[in-house]
């Protein structure tokens, strides 16, 4: 596990617009731009503290560090970047993590500051183009603005709405339909409220569709989107607002308790009206990450944009937990020390029936997480889900996942510890396989990182070393440009 250790080694070098070298080729058709996001930095040493370091202890809190990766005729260009955020500043200039992080329970402190509007704007988790510039995005409101070239920081993201949110999911769907970017937050008080919402193309309004009264709020990361509808999958991880608030609660799980008997439930909301149409729930399974949905008509054949009425049964694909430990020790201590791996989890598919029947689910292969889908499929039937595997054995694969069989294939390397991989079709491409899956993955045994660029059949086209290692990240996007 010493090669994968180093991927949760502090990162402090930047290059801006760093032609990298290309070992195969890239596709002449791929033009644009990777953009990801992920914590990169959890120690810090200045002269204000008297060289002593001061440190972030929980993976989440490490200073957001934004790579970007050019594409054009076949060259690639690397750039990385810090934001220059508060907490960026209060960290490095300051030399002290206080006033977002807590020695202990980092976490926590980040979610007692959302309740008191004070969010951290350290936005590390993902990236979107919001208003027509690109945002980083993070689970409190705090979202912040980037130069899409240079990814500096141009300042927190202003809203065109007076809403109120504490616990905001970071990620967002784009409805392929309209454009607008669909997303939730939980908003605690006397009465605590899901929130679903969608952001018209070219706004930063956030429209509330409607909200969700909920005695216990759970801990919720991802949602799923289908044509006519919107699911939010409720894990019976849950808290009480005022649970932030007291102290010496530990780190942010202590917070949330498993309560199996609550099950995992479904809410299906119609996006036209705003109504719950339908609440399920299930046997209880925790869950970070849906991947693609859809809705099927009575006799199994899709269901579009237009015909939301003839809908029978949605169909949701998630990566599953048989319960909550998948988020219980992701401390840097435990993750340095090798002490804890990334939790393992199946792809599963649930069918969710719009009325009379009960639901149902098959799992669809194991071990995977970080699911992506051509985005050119979102909200239809479609054939794969790429996915990281988590069986970490001196690396770690790629698998390209048939979600109707099962069947899998994999792309590994000894000491190669793969990234997210994100999937960008071919355009006019005839197959949904038709294009490159982009990993940046960790190549342990040369101590750097690499950009690899597989085919849709997990055929190596080519990779581009990286001049250090990149921590290992969260979520990216790949836009193809910036008109
Ligand atoms: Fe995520």
């Amino acid at each position: 596990m010493t090669g994968y250790k180093t991927g949760f080694r502090d990162l402090t070098e930047e290059v801006r617009d760093r032609p990298l070298d290309v070992e195969g080729s890239l596709p002449t058709w791929l033009e644009g731009s990777l953009l990801r996001n992920g914590p990169a930095r959890w120690t810090v040493e200045t002269p204000k503290n008297g060289g002593d370091s001061a440190e972030a202890d929980h993976w989440f809190d490490g200073l957001a560090h934004l790579t970007r990766f050019a594409v054009m005729d076949g060259e690639l260009r690397y750039t990385n970047h810090f934001p220059r955020t508060e907490a960026y500043h209060n960290a490095v200039d300051e030399g002290s993590f206080a006033g977002q992080f807590s020695s202990s329970g980092g976490y926590l402190a980040k979610l007692k500051a959302m309740l008191t509007g004070e969010a951290t704007d350290n936005a590390n988790v993902h990236v979107a183009r919001i208003g027509d510039g690109l945002v980083a995005l993070t689970e409190t409101p705090n979202w912040i603005r980037l130069d899409p070239e240079t990814l500096t920081h141009r300042g927190s993201l202003s809203y065109d709405d007076d809403l109120t949110a504490h616990h905001v999911t970071a990620h967002l769907r784009q409805d392929p339909a309209t454009g607008a970017h669909w997303g939730y937050f939980t908003r605690f008080g006397r009465t605590n409220k899901y929130v679903l919402f969608r952001i018209p193309e070219g706004t930063t309004r956030r429209e509330p569709v409607t909200s969700i009264t909920v005695d216990r709020p759970a801990c919720m990361h991802s949602f799923a989107l289908t044509p006519g509808h919107a699911v939010l999958v409720e894990p019976p991880l849950v808290t009480h607002p005022s649970k932030f608030l007291l102290p010496g609660r530990g780190g942010f799980i202590n917070n949330y308790d498993w309560k199996p008997e609550r099950g995992t439930r479904f809410h299906i909301i119609r996006r036209d009206t705003g109504e719950r149409v339908r609440e399920l729930t299930v046997p209880p399974f925790f869950t970070f990450h849906t991947a693609n949905a859809f809705a099927v008509d009575a006799d199994g054949a899709p269901v579009g944009q237009n015909s939301v009425d003839a809908a029978a049964a949605l169909v949701v694909d998630l990566v599953a937990y048989e319960d909550a430990s998948a988020v219980t020790d992701l401390s840097m201590d435990a993750l340095r020390g090798g002490g804890a791996g990334f939790p393992s989890g199946e792809l599963r598919r649930y069918r969710l029936p719009l009325s009379g029947e009960t639901p149902a689910h098959e799992t669809l292969t194991t071990a995977v997480e970080m699911p992506r889908f051509s985005p050119a499929v979102h909200t239809q039937p479609y054939e794969h889900v790429f996915a990281q595997s988590t069986e970490m054995d001196g690396g770690n694969a790629l698998v390209r996942v048939d979600v109707e069989t099962g069947a899998t294939q994999r792309w590994a390397e000894p000491e190669v510890f793969s990234g997210e991989p994100i999937f960008v079709p071919r355009p006019d491409g005839d197959a949904e396989a038709d294009g490159v899956v982009l990993s940046l993955c960790l190549d342990a045994a040369e101590e750097r990182s690499v950009l690899l660029v597989l085919d849709g059949d997990l055929t190596e086209l080519a990779r581009a070393p990286l001049p250090h290692t990149v921590p290992f990240g969260f979520h990216g996007e790949f836009f193809p440009t910036w008109e």
